[in-house]
């Protein structure tokens, strides 16, 4: 989709690679795989800078790396491996120390546009920018940083103040990885490209829309930082509503960067803010003992949202939000269900979510599927559910992480979250969490789906839609 997939870089494309918290657990488990996949792509001709505090020796990093890669990368490529190694720089320094900025200026020195990915925690970001403000580097260079930016809306700002100290909005690329997926590019794709969706594709047709992304793992050892952070601020106020907004704004006039962004915030506002009531916060049983949590947590792994966006095209249709750990399946799943024919015509009750429009996002897997009645053979007028499908698997396909790099490094902002949709979606979810932070959440068994509560926000839709295998 983005120019950086194909053809040259273009002439103000960063060449050098500088990634802040090189030893942590973003770099081992998306950063080294993306930068191995974009080597073995040949898109990779340029030093990588590691920067960490601490003892660690290159030597370790190296071997940090190569185990990275084998337990990571899909296909591990030993040429790409060694490409990688013998671009590695590694400078090791405290962040508050000016000196480790002095090193990481020597080691820039021939490089016009370095990018600095900052895999840190964000209160480390006003220290980090400083220092690169001070040697002169960020005027030259451009930043990535990690959802979730900030935990409300007040220190989202206060971050992009400390961000935008040194970069214009231009050179600042917030990831969020769900916009960088195959499957998610998809939808754009799939609603534009087609005709037929479009007149269907509003309040007059749709009864419905559902987005389910179910987890059948815990927290997997990220107890600590969890905690922080909640299904909500994790998954809900970045990735979700992402893909609410890719489903539900109106056509760009272009692809270019600009107006799809635009439609994407303008949806975002046009979402009323959502009551108290709309949101259902659940916890597994059993959280509390994870290593890193506390055992008087009131953290939800569990949340259901219920939103209505106030606009022409989707006035009175629910979107219903799911996303929780420790469910029956790992899926996510998007259904918009149409309305059901207007006249009773056979002599049978027709299921309320016959006709419906299927995205499975993943993983592996990445599905449409229109659902649709059909004539069971034989006498009766009777039918059944059928869903015409379509089915691609994802390997082979650009991993999220290697496609975002890749367009931070042209300078490609399209798939990339801007501030005021960041700050739109803030809104949203701050009204919910307002004041909840002592709420105890619904408590839920593991491989189920999660409290009562949040089956009963979506009982007049018909429920929740459970993903099935495919
Ligand atoms: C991350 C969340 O952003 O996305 C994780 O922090 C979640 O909690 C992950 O598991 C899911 O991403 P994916 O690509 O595996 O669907």
């Amino acid at each position: 989709m983005t120019m950086a997939e194909s053809g040259p870089r273009p002439p103000d494309a960063c060449d050098a690679v500088v990634v802040f918290g090189i030893t942590g657990d973003l770099a081992y488990k998306k950063i080294f795989p993306a930068l191995h996949n974009l080597a073995r792509r040949g898109r990779l001709d340029m030093p990588i800078v590691g920067v960490a505090r601490g003892d660690r020796t290159e030597d370790w990093l190296r071997d940090h790396i190569r185990s990275s890669i084998t337990e990571q990368a899909d296909t591990p490529d030993p040429h790409a491996v060694d490409e990688l190694e013998k671009q590695l720089v590694f400078v090791a320094g405290d962040y508050n120390d000016p000196k480790t900025f002095h090193r990481l200026t020597e080691v820039l020195q021939q490089r016009k546009c370095p990018l600095f990915y900052l895999a840190i925690p964000p209160s480390m970001f006003e220290v980090v920018v400083g220092h690169l403000t001070a040697v002169g580097l960020a005027a030259r260079g451009r930043v990535v940083v990690e959802k979730p930016f900030g935990r409300d809306l007040t220190t989202m700002r206060e971050l992009d103040g400390a961000l935008h100290a040194a970069f214009g909005e231009e050179d600042v690329f917030r990831i969020d990885h769900y916009l960088g997926k195959e499957s998610v590019q998809n939808l754009l794709y799939f609603r534009f490209a087609n005709s037929f969706l479009e007149p269907l594709w509003n309040r007059d047709h749709v009864s419905s829309v559902q987005i389910t992304m179910a987890e059948a793992f815990g927290v997997e050892g990220r107890g600590a930082l969890y905690e922080e952070l909640g299904a909500v601020r994790d998954v809900v106020q970045n990735h979700l509503l992402q893909v609410v907004s890719l489903l539900s704004m109106e056509p760009p006039v272009s692809m270019a960067p600009a107006p799809l962004r635009d439609e994407r915030v303008k949806v975002l506002n046009a979402i009323r803010q959502p009551r108290r009531e709309d949101l259902v916060r659940g916890q597994y049983l059993g959280y509390t003992d994870e290593p890193g949590v506390a055992t008087s947590s009131t953290t939800e792994t569990y949340a259901a949202l219920r939103l209505h966006i106030d606009s022409w095209r989707w006035s009175g249709v629910p979107f219903l939000i799911r996303a929780g750990k420790h469910l029956p399946v790992t899926a996510t799943e998007v259904l918009a269900t149409f309305h059901r024919p207007p006249q009773r015509l056979f002599d049978e009750t027709l299921p309320h979510d016959s006709n419906h429009l299927r995205f499975r996002l993943g993983p592996d897997r990445v599905s449409i599927a229109l659902g649709v009645r059909s004539k069971s053979p034989g006498d009766e007028q009777t039918g059944r559910n059928v869903e015409l499908y379509m089915c691609d698997d994802e390997v082979g396909t650009m991993t999220a992480y290697e496609r975002l790099i890749d367009d931070a490094m042209d300078g490609d902002p399209t798939l990339f979250a801007r501030a005021d949709a960041v700050a739109a979606s803030w809104q949203i979810v701050d009204s919910v969490l307002d004041g909840r932070s002592d709420e105890v959440p619904e408590p839920y068994r593991p491989g189920t789906w999660g409290p009562s509560a949040g089956d009963a926000l979506a009982a007049d839709v018909g429920g929740w839609h459970e993903p099935g295998p495919q």
